[in-house]
């Protein structure tokens, strides 16, 4: 199946892959002509829903009192949890929360039921006039709390390696420490939304904002006490992802159907933003507690590490996210004799959810963390001691996971970025600088990523797509992908369009259909090009392989000889434009569709021990970053950026260079200025663009150079790229580290502790403590 794209070689002289272009709907998107779902012409007699909201982190739901809300103008009832007519628990791998509070709310925000209305303004103004009576229990808000309390959603796990505690007592030299990092809010254009249409014969068609159609479509049966045939989920396109609409879509999704299902009407439901900050996860937070012994080169011996994941009031996807952290842990570098302990810790606030690295950020960041403090405690630079405990190419090269890191191309990387970057020059240049200005300090800090690729949960590693060509020669993709601006589609089109020979024009995309592509798996973990763009390639092959069979015999020559390019169909003896070649196959009966299937080869390993080869292929990457600290107001800002990313053969340059600004910038906001605080009484305090801050056009850095590393892939991978859509966002841990480095230039030397995302207040403490 997996054979090398040999067409390419022999074929297209230009290809589409390669090419910068242009997103598929970007014309679209800027002049309005986009559909999202809110804008999908409402069909007559459409309801609006609005949640119900629990204001209370934990306690017994003794009554929920909706009388004042029915009686408002244009409300047409409440749905409860008692109007579940299929299993009032989600469809959920861990099966532990309750589409509707029932006995029990567990955090602020959770959702008791709905208020259903004429209008969406009606159905809000109505669902903020029901009492809920609620008698409070005590509730779990820190996850050290947590821990101690040993409050888990899922049992913890350990991996381990060696006799790190002998190791760390035998080492040169120790340290011990500990750090919380904070969560992040998605905050995507498009909130979250659904929109539930009953069809005949009691089945549904759902416009959802999902990552993950296939899911949606299996909840919404489950809630409904139906069979996923019953249920079609179609989504063109999202406002944006990151994580967030991966599982977080459908319970909006059910909560529609569910409405619908009782009024018998098709009901949208959009959340309001701060309903959406209130309702879904977020990215985890985490607190960790380590103790490391090293030499004096900075080289680490043995480490022995606790996570304490805050995974929210029920498992959702912690499970894989804490094993994702467990896994990225050693980020580029090898651990020698290592104890990992990882705590998915149950609090009563949102439950927290996939977001873009997925736990990588929240794994790499502590090893980051350690490495700058070890280099601080000898007197070293950073960038020395992270060079040298990188993972080697034949030795010191087995992770503590038992993968052997096959591809690592992190020294050299790291050496052109150093030069590229001027890292020494500015060094210096820094150093000096700083010694002329007391309140200002500069730091600096290079940090590389070495991000695992393929789903962590093996079987979610294989993809199907079909290839339509009709009569006129246009041709209609279809996959189980979904496009939330990251530009799968558009890559798509583009290996499609070079598979086929024919121009990036050609070719069209349609919504991502449950009932085109049967279980399809999240559009996640980077891998949406390399499952769907595999198997879409497969398709058109098959299409092509087709038509070549069919014009082979008619020209009395090989069917490898048959050349698709440009456009045009060329034989030995002939030239044939391919819109005339699919006419005649058509009228001769060739089958001109096919489907195409990928399952992702080599990977396997075992969920227990988190041992075996869970990753594909690794995506490497290298910035270089300075920043400036206030040191009397803990104010910051990163003044350059200078990247160096491996994304394999590009197969749209002007696509991987945006994932990686914008993933850079996402992550710099992570460990910024995007703080979530939970109040006393669990409320989320921040739950508004007024009080959480993502970073702005104007926090971009003036000087913010990448480039991209110019070899393929060494794997078998589509058009020989690699994933691109996560591994830039841990680039940020750069910015970071850099703001460490300036604090600790102002404290004159040694470990810093900077609780992330380093704001202001953080910064202070960071340089008070
Ligand atoms: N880029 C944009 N513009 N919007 C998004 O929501 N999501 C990110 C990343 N880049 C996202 C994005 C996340 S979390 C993932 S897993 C990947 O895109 C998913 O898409 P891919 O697998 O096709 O790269
Ligand atoms: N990444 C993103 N989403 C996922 C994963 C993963 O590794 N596993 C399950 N869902
Ligand atoms: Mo991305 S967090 O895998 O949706």
């Amino acid at each position: 199946m997996n054979a090398p794209d040999k067409h390419l070689a022999q074929g297209a002289a230009v290809p589409a892959t390669g090419q910068p272009h242009v997103h598929e709907s970007a014309r679209a998107q800027v002049a309005g002509g986009a559909t999202y779902i809110d804008d999908i012409p409402e069909v007559k007699g459409t309801l609006h829903a609005a949640p119900i909201l629990s204001n209370v982190a934990h306690g017994h739901l003794r009554g929920v009192d909706a009388a004042a809300a029915l009686a408002m103008e244009g409300v047409r009832g409440v749905v409860l949890a008692q109007d579940i007519p299929g299993d009032p628990i989600l469809a959920t791998f861990v099966h532990d929360e309750p589409i509707f509070a029932r006995d029990k709310v567990e955090y602020v925000g959770q959702v008791v039921g709905l208020v259903v209305a004429e209008t969406v303004m009606q159905a809000r103004r109505a669902a903020r006039q029901v009492r809920l009576d609620i008698e409070p229990l005590p509730a779990v808000l820190d996850v050290r709390e947590a821990l101690a309390a040993q409050s888990f959603v899922l049992k913890p796990v350990t991996v381990r390696r060696g006799e790190p505690e002998q190791r760390i007592a035998a080492a040169a030299h120790r340290l011990s420490g500990s750090l919380d990092v904070g969560g992040q809010e998605h905050f995507y254009l498009e909130g979250q939304v659904g929109y539930a249409m009953p069809l005949e014969q009691d089945q549904w068609w759902i416009y959802s904002s999902t990552q993950h159609p296939g899911e949606v479509q299996h909840w919404v049966a489950h809630a409904l006490g139906l069979e996923n045939h019953d249920v079609r989920v179609e989504c063109r396109r999202m406002g944006g992802g990151f994580g967030g609409k991966e599982t977080q879509a459908g319970h909006i999704a059910v909560w529609a159907a569910l409405a619908a299902r009782k009024f018998r009407r098709p009901v949208k439901l959009r959340l309001d933003r701060d309903d959406d900050f209130m309702v879904t996860g977020k990215r985890h937070p985490f607190a960790y507690d380590y103790e490391v012994g090293f030499d004096g080169d900075g080289r680490v011996a043995g480490l022995r590490l606790t996570m304490a994941v805050n995974c929210g009031f029920s498992a959702d996807l912690s499970g894989p996210v804490a094993d994702r952290a467990v896994f990225h842990v050693d980020n580029a570098y090898f651990l020698g004799d290592v104890e990992i302990a990882s705590y998915r810790c149950r609090t009563n606030t949102q439950s927290h959810t996939a977001f873009r690295g997925f736990g990588g950020p929240q794994g790499m960041i502590v090893m980051e963390a350690i490495l700058g403090d070890i280099a601080r405690a000898l007197g070293k630079d950073a960038l020395d001691v992270r060079r040298a405990n990188l993972y080697g190419t034949t030795e010191r090269n087995v992770t503590h996971y038992d993968m052997t890191v096959e591809d690592n191309i992190l020294a050299p990387l790291i050496a052109r970025l150093e030069q590229s970057s001027a890292y020494r020059a500015r060094r210096a240049e820094i150093a000096a600088w700083n010694d002329g200005s007391p309140v200002i300090k500069r730091g600096l800090a290079l940090t590389p990523v070495k991000f695992g690729i393929s789903f962590t949960a093996t079987f979610f590693n294989q993809a199907g797509a079909l290839v339509h060509v009709y009569g006129d020669g246009s041709v209609q993709v279809n996959h189980g992908g979904t496009e939330m601006g990251q530009g799968l589609h558009t890559k798509i089109l583009q290996i499609v369009a070079d598979e086929l020979g024919v121009p990036f024009g050609r070719v069209r995309i349609s919504a991502t259909d449950t009932g085109k592509v049967p279980n399809a798996s999240a559009t996640a973990a980077s891998s949406g090009t390399d499952l769907n763009g595999r198997a879409a390639q497969f398709a058109a092959r098959q299409v092509r392989q087709r038509l070549a069979e069919y014009v082979a015999e008619k020209q009395n020559c090989r069917p490898e000889q048959v050349i698709f390019a440009h456009g045009q169909v060329s034989t030995p003896g002939a030239v044939m434009p391919w819109e005339q070649l699919v006419d005649d196959a058509y009228h001769s009966r060739v089958q001109l569709w096919s489907d195409g299937f990928y399952r992702t080869p080599k990977i396997h390993y075992d969920k227990h021990t988190l041992t075996g080869r869970p990753f594909y292929y690794f995506s490497y990457g290298a910035a270089c970053t300075e920043v400036a600290i206030d040191t009397l107001t803990g104010e910051n800002r990163v003044l350059k950026v200078d990247i160096l990313h491996d994304v394999g053969h590009s197969i749209n340059p002007a696509i991987d260079i945006g994932q990686i600004e914008g993933g850079f910038v996402q992550g710099m906001g992570w460990l910024t200025t995007e703080q979530l605080v939970w109040n006393g009484q669990g409320v989320l305090a921040t739950h508004a663009p007024s009080t959480y801050k993502i970073p702005a056009t104007g926090d971009v850095p003036a000087h913010f150079r990448v480039e991209l590393w110019p070899e393929a892939n060494p794997e078998d991978n589509v058009g020989g790229s690699k994933a691109v859509g996560e591994p830039p966002f841990m680039l940020a841990i750069s910015v970071w580290e850099a703001l460490r480095d300036a604090a600790a230039a102002a404290r004159g030397g040694g470990p810093v502790r900077m609780d992330a995302p380093a704001t202001a207040e953080n910064v202070l403490k960071a340089l008070r403590a």
